[in-house]
């Protein structure tokens, strides 16, 4: 943990994003399973800040829900106009009440690929140095766009941050840009804050004037060059949009291969933030992991499938399926092709198989639920064996029903259980059954209509007919044969 704890972290989230062109506010858009203002949230909180204030307008009742939902403790500040990100940075300053002391860090909302480690950086540099200013720079191919960092060519120290539009072509020229994030000393920003003015091109209060503000006043003012510029890529539009998820889903399947899970394929794997892994764990092709995924050792995950909040114990296999909210116990087989439900929990060493769809459903160690089957509102105990094509009817049209059936029973294939219902343990039953009535431990329970053969109908009622013909045929040849 640093010893550079910043007095706050303020997060700028209150502009439209238009070119997203989406109801949606930009910050809320997700990529890996986590929206961009949250994976700033997230790496801000990394720096353990007193304070954490997220600056909103637009949409600001839709980015405060979702804060408050799932980041408990952040702060906003209302920015009714968006009239620069100096103005946005004063309306923050005003939610705190007075100046912090010490360093305050400033984010944008819409740079999801910066990471904790990064601002921690920049704010131990920042304090190394005694700045009164400290901007987060990088060299990028194509600067089109960003405020360009002006340096005395001399001496190389930082003069003045130019924004694209404002600049004349020789710093349209310069590659090194602003990454929008900054480490402040409190007292210096606010008082730089109120003398920051809108004589540029948009007519707004640019943070970035600050820079030059404090240097001219004697302040020390200096750059952090981040090591990887894409890092820093602020997302305007859905193409980039896309572009940080790639870079953040690479970023993910690196890290848990360099912690010892094989990815066959990363380029068709999909990992949100929030999945976790043991080591040896296989991934195959087209999958995606999502959510609070977690996959045991030695499991082997895919092709073709997307866990969401799924729990895959040591040594299961899941192919070719869909689940949500299931726990997959060690040793476990599911699919290929299963669908797994919230409420699924599937014990060690047992089977939901081909065309099974479970849901609310506890199966025993060792039960096997092979194929074709629906599983719904049940409990299963050990070592038993549903039939092929199975169905618990658990809906009666208005409520759900649960079905109980024990250990080590034989159920035969086509089998309605028809909820509520509980069937003991060691109990077999016929193929075919409707049942509809409890089964004694131990019994079999045979639920279906007598078969009655009517002899010589399809000659009779078929005369003529290809069946008629094979049947004819058939009676012959076995007069033949006797
Ligand atoms: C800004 C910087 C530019 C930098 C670039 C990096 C300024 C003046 N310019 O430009 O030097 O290279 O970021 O991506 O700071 N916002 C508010 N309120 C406002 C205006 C903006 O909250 O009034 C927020 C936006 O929601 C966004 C962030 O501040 O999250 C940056 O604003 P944006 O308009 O995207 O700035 P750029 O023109 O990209
Ligand atoms: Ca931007």
């Amino acid at each position: 943990m640093s010893a550079n704890r910043p007095a706050a972290v303020v997060v700028l989230a209150a502009g439209e994003g238009t070119r997203m062109k989406s109801k949606t506010p930009k910050v809320l858009h997700e990529i890996a399973g986590r929206s961009l203002v949250g994976h700033v949230v997230s790496a801000a909180r990394e720096l353990e800040p007193e304070h954490l204030v997220v600056v909103v307008g637009h949409a600001r009742e839709l980015v405060r829900g979702h804060l408050e939902e799932h980041y408990a403790g952040t702060r906003t500040a209302v920015q009714e106009e968006q009239n620069g990100t100096g103005h946005a940075v004063r309306m923050a300053l005003e939610e705190l009440g007075q100046a912090p002391d010490g360093t305050v860090v400033v984010v944008c909302g819409d740079t999801p690929l910066l990471s904790g480690e990064t601002l921690r950086a920049l704010a131990d540099t920042h304090a190394a140095d005694g700045n009164a200013v400290t901007v987060l720079s990088a060299e990028v191919p194509d600067s089109t766009g960003y405020g360009r960092i002006v340096r005395d060519a001399a001496t190389g120290a930082v003069t003045e941050i130019v924004e694209h539009k404002d600049a004349s072509d020789e710093q349209r020229a310069i590659r090194e840009i602003n990454s929008g994030v900054f480490a402040f000393d409190g007292q210096l920003l606010a008082d730089a804050l109120g003398k920051v003015r809108t004589d540029n091109s948009q007519g707004e209060e640019y943070l970035t004037d600050v820079l030059s503000i404090l240097r001219e006043a004697g302040h020390r003012v200096g750059a952090s060059v981040a090591g990887d510029h894409r890092e820093i890529l602020g997302i305007n539009n859905r193409v980039q949009l896309a572009e940080a998820r790639a870079l953040l889903n690479r970023r993910l399947i690196e890290r848990a291969m360099l912690a010892g899970v094989t990815v066959v394929d990363p380029a068709s794997v999909f990992v949100d933030v929030t999945v976790t892994f043991e080591p040896d764990a296989v991934v195959l092709p087209g999958t995606q992991l999502l959510g609070a995924t977690h996959l045991g050792e030695d499991s082997v995950v895919g092709p073709n499938t997307r866990l969401k909040d799924t729990r895959v114990g040591k040594g299961a296999r899941v192919d070719n399926t869909v689940a949500d909210s299931a726990v997959i116990g060690e040793r476990a087989s599911v699919g290929p092709f299963a669908y797994l439900r919230p409420g699924t929990n599937l014990g060690a060493k047992s089977k939901a198989g081909t065309y099974v769809e479970m849901k609310n459903a506890t199966v025993g160690e060792g039960t096997k639920v092979p194929h074709l089957s629906y599983v719904g509102d049940a409990t299963i105990g050990e070592y038993t064996n549903i039939g092929a094509a199975s169905v618990f009817v658990n809906y009666d049209g208005e409520a759900k029903h649960h079905t109980t059936i024990g250990s080590h029973c034989r159920t035969g294939s086509d089998n309605m259980f028809v909820a509520p219902i509980t069937i003991g343990d060691g109990a077999y039953t016929a193929a075919g059954s409707v049942i509809t009535k409890d089964v004694p431990a131990g019994s079999l329970a045979v639920a279906r209509g007598q078969q009655r053969n009517i002899e010589g109908w399809v000659a009779r009622k078929r005369p003529g007919s290809a069946a008629a013909q094979a049947a004819q045929a058939a009676a012959e040849d076995s007069a033949g044969a006797s």
